[in-house]
């Protein structure tokens, strides 16, 4: 999520570093920093904002350090500020370090190393590692580095400096993407190559649990993992060098030709990433002190959701599972229209607030009109430290990393992970029994990997969008937990391909939609294998004796549905509450072809904003 960047050589370190960190800020930061070794110590500035705001500030400083690191951060924990970016430092002010990814157990390393005496500056997962590092360090900056990973539990990608050990950046890998970059008489380290292009085309990807030394004149390589540190470092890296082919724009859409299409492959990776560090085998959920602490979750009646567009489909998604495990009522508000009315908001009433950016005018102006009238109020965002985050009571960050393209994708699966977990955690305070609890966690667990088999099989829907690319209408139907994925398959495909497109529950179909059958209009139907399967194939059956064209997305293993309609995408079977997470995938690649095809700006789509801070 966030961007590293680090050099050892005989060039002037600091303008490496800037413009490193400029060709990373296209995931859309928020604060960054660098640290580089001189004579007297180590320099470390920071600034919130952008990184023109860190080089402006840097525009006073003799740098005529050749070893540095720097990084441009994107808040995971932690709001955006000076004390939470990174580079962290130790108390001596002799080690700095940069880190990607999550800490999961810092929580437990904090309290160990305040015990001992270390202060903390910071609220970020990061900080643990610095002190860590500084704790073992006897001279040897891989060797302290070595025996602190042996303690953490989480995933990182990490590069550290120290002035008793100046001539080198040790960085080590395990989750989070990085690569060294071999120059003649240097070394770069990068969480992304297009930081180091502009210097050398020849990398060494890291691999997990594999820390490096790097020098003016050597790269040496050695593993660690929790518990274990293998101190022989070993010159054999070089084998694996890579020639880069690919120029800077395509880097930073990972080879993809449109962000949302990376994002929608990045879905397995940001499921992961919201569930990570939250839920045990038995069941156990943890999303914060606030849910455990808080008077008014105890005494919940009701939950209001506001949000808009793709947030509030996920929202809708919350209402049935909310009410199903949780046993809770709960009412899902277009933001815009919640604002207006005059709403009725009794004690236990607690309104939560569903955005994406945390920006959205109407969600956060409803979010402070259901303060004003005494709700509790909670968040589920992604964009740490955002508006909508910081004025509400608690929430959940979705930590699916930076959303640039228009149309929401991997925010919506995220977001019902997200709902999913609230569930599970309310649903424990309130009957849901813990044998159930933990099947609904392992069930969860499995998503990731069911998603990239779906992924895997692009080919056909890339296909199928062929087929039906120059359609004028297409309908999509579900029932159930699959009615909100047919309002947000709709949606996909009228925001970026300009088709005109409905989404219906299937059953209502024949109180309007129906007369607009004819054969030349697709219907996509959601019809997996659940509690409504039997009434979904009658309304399939209603639409083909007018007809149309029925595309179904179904749960593999249903060979009779084959028979019924002109194509099926299957998906895995998954409990009911979580197969709107996979059913919206085949509709978000459709949409995303189709819009492709007909040469739209998939990205940028006409008219529409990412954030739309305008009522
Ligand atoms: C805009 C975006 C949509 C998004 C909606 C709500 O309309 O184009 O993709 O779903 O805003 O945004 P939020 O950031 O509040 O989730």
């Amino acid at each position: 999520m966030c961007g590293i960047i680090g050099y050892v050589g005989d060039k002037e370190v600091l303008p490496i570093l800037i413009e490193g960190l400029k060709r990373l800020e296209y995931r859309g930061y928020d604060s960054a920093g660098v640290a580089y070794i001189n004579p007297e110590g180590i320099t470390c500035v920071k600034s919130v904002g952008k990184v023109e705001a860190l080089s402006r500030r840097l525009e006073g400083y003799k740098c005529q350090s050749t070893v540095g690191i720097a990084h441009t951060r994107w808040a995971t924990h932690g709001l955006p500020s000076i004390n939470n970016a990174h580079p962290h430092i130790d108390r001596h002010q002799k080690i700095a370090l940069v880190h990607n990814g999550i800490i999961e157990n810092h929580g437990y390393l904090r309290s160990m190393l305040e015990r001992d005496g270390y202060r903390f500056v910071s609220d970020t997962d990061t900080e643990v590692l610095v002190h860590l590092v500084e704790k073992y360090f006897r001279g040897d900056l891989s060797h302290a580095l070595g025996k602190a990973l042996c303690e953490v539990e989480g995933t990182y990608g990490l590069a550290v400096i120290s002035q008793d050990d100046p001539e080198k950046v040790v960085v080590a890998r395990c989750g989070s993407p990085l690569a060294v970059g071999l120059g003649e008489g240097e070394h770069f380290v990068t969480s992304d190559v297009a930081a180091i292009l502009n210097h050398t085309r020849k990398v060494i990807y890291l691999e997990d649990h594999e820390l490096a030394v790097l020098t003016k004149k050597k790269v040496e390589n050695a593993t660690t993992s929790v518990s274990m540190y293998t101190e022989h470092l070993h010159c054999d890296m070089y084998s694996r060098a890579e020639e880069i082919q690919w120029n800077v724009e395509q880097i930073e859409k990972k080879g993809y030709r449109h962000f949302m299409h990376k994002e929608i492959h990045e879905q397995p990776e940001s499921l992961l990433n919201t569930m990570r560090g939250r839920m045990d085998r038995d069941g156990n959920v943890r999303l914060g002190v606030f849910f455990e602490k808080e008077e008014a979750l105890k005494s919940l009646k009701r939950i209001l959701i506001v949000a808009c567009g793709t947030s509030w489909h996920a929202g809708l998604v919350g209402e049935y599972m909310l009410e199903e495990f949780a046993r809770i009522p709960v009412e899902v508000e277009y933001a815009s229209e919640f604002r207006y009315r005059k709403p009725i908001i009794e004690e236990g009433t607690v309104v939560l607030a569903i955005s994406q950016s945390g920006e959205t005018a109407d969600t956060l102006a409803a979010l402070k009109e259901a303060k004003k009238r005494g709700a509790t109020t909670l968040s589920v965002c992604n964009v740490v430290g955002s508006t909508i985050a910081r004025e509400s009571e608690g929430g959940i960050y979705l930590h699916a990393g930076p959303e640039i393209g228009v149309a929401s994708t991997k925010a919506f699966t995220s977001q019902i992970a997200a709902l999913y977990l609230l569930t599970v955690f309310l649903g424990r305070r309130n009957g849901l029994g813990e044998g159930d609890a933990s099947d609904m966690i392992k069930a969860l667990r499995e998503i990731p990997e069911q998603v990239d088999n779906i992924l895997h099989r692009e080919k056909q829907l890339e296909d199928l969008a062929e087929l039906y690319k120059d359609s004028e209408n297409v309908l999509y139907l579900g029932r159930g937990y699959n009615f909100p994925v047919a309002l947000e398959g709709a949606l996909k495909l009228k925001e970026i391909s300009y088709i005109h497109a409905e989404g219906y529950p299937a059953a209502e179909m024949k109180h309007g939609p129906i007369a607009l059958i004819t054969k030349d209009m697709p219907v996509v139907f959601i019809a997996t294998r659940d509690s409504t399967y039997g009434k979904i194939l009658g309304n399939i059956e209603e639409v083909k004796a007018r007809g149309g064209k029925v595309i179904a997305i179904a749960t593999h293993g249903d060979r009779e549905i084959r028979k019924k309609v002109d194509h099926v995408f299957y998906i895995p079977e998954a409990i009911e509450p979580l197969t709107p997470i996979l059913s919206v995938i085949p509709l978000q690649l459709l949409a995303y072809h189709m819009a492709v095809m007909r040469g739209c700006d998939v990205d940028k789509p006409r008219n529409l904003a990412k954030s739309v801070t305008v009522e």
